[in-house]
């Protein structure tokens, strides 16, 4: 396999044996159903081996099967910590090779993060480390951002810090409102994570030291989805 290590590479997905993905989610789940859509069309060589959410009402849970969900209402428990071992417990009886959150809105403790290290990935709608936490759209706007985009990184226990693995990248339009530019990302955000995740299962991604590794060599800086999908290496920083 070729090591990504000049700009002027590709990063090929090659195929690979049917990976175990657990996602978590909070909402309606369009990026968990991006994952399934590139299941079914063969971009993704990967199973989802359950659906786990805080919140027993998210809609993204009705989009699997009831055999593959697991939810349970974060406010009924006393505490983080109770709340993150059940979930941890249910998500590691699924035996998954990598762990996706896909729009889960609650942070994880260091627990959860210290189980589930070096397999546990997140989608957030920033260019990280522009914009951590909520209300990325509208941020983006108010720092007069030219470019917006989304990411995927390792995570760690504080908030939107991990190494990041990838990210697409928008430009921020005249009149952009952050519900269009929502709209406008969201589907990038979809391609992204698929590709992304077939990086991940394809056995191809790691993280050491708090460095992205791909094909066993450092990253130095994120891989960048072009607009026919392909994860190339960025720009050495
Ligand atoms: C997505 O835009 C995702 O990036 C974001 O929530 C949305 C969930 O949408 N995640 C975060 O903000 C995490 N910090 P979805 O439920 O339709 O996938």
């Amino acid at each position: 396999m070729t090591a990504a290590t000049t700009t002027a590479t590709a990063v090929a997905t090659p195929a690979a044996a049917h990976a175990r993905i657990a996602v978590l989610v909070s909402g309606r789940g369009s990026n968990l159903q991006a994952l399934l859509d590139a299941i079914a069309d063969g971009r993704l060589h990967a199973r989802i081996v359950g659906v786990f959410s805080d919140r027993p009402e998210a809609a993204a849970l009705d989009r699997v099967a009831p055999g593959l969900r697991w939810s349970r209402d974060a406010r009924g428990y006393p505490d983080r910590a109770s709340f993150d071992a059940e979930l941890a417990d249910a998500v590691a009886a699924a035996a998954p090779d990598w762990v996706f959150c896909a729009g889960y809105m609650r942070i994880l403790g260091d627990a959860f993060v210290r189980r589930f290290d070096g397999r546990l990935l997140n989608v957030h709608p920033s260019l990280l480390p522009r914009h951590k936490g909520l209300h990325t759209h509208a941020r983006a706007l108010q720092a007069g951002d030219a470019e917006h985009g989304a990411s995927v990184h390792f995570v760690v226990p504080e908030l939107d810090a991990g190494a990041v693995v990838a990210q697409v990248r928008i430009p921020v339009l005249a009149g952009d409102t952050p519900e269009a530019l929502a709209a406008r990302l969201l589907p990038e955000e979809h391609r992204l994570v698929a590709a992304a995740l077939a990086l991940a299962v394809a056995g191809r991604l790691a993280e050491r030291d708090g460095q992205v590794r791909l094909d066993g060599q450092p990253l130095f800086g994120p891989l960048q989805l072009d607009s026919a999908g392909i994860l190339r290496p960025g720009s050495r920083h």
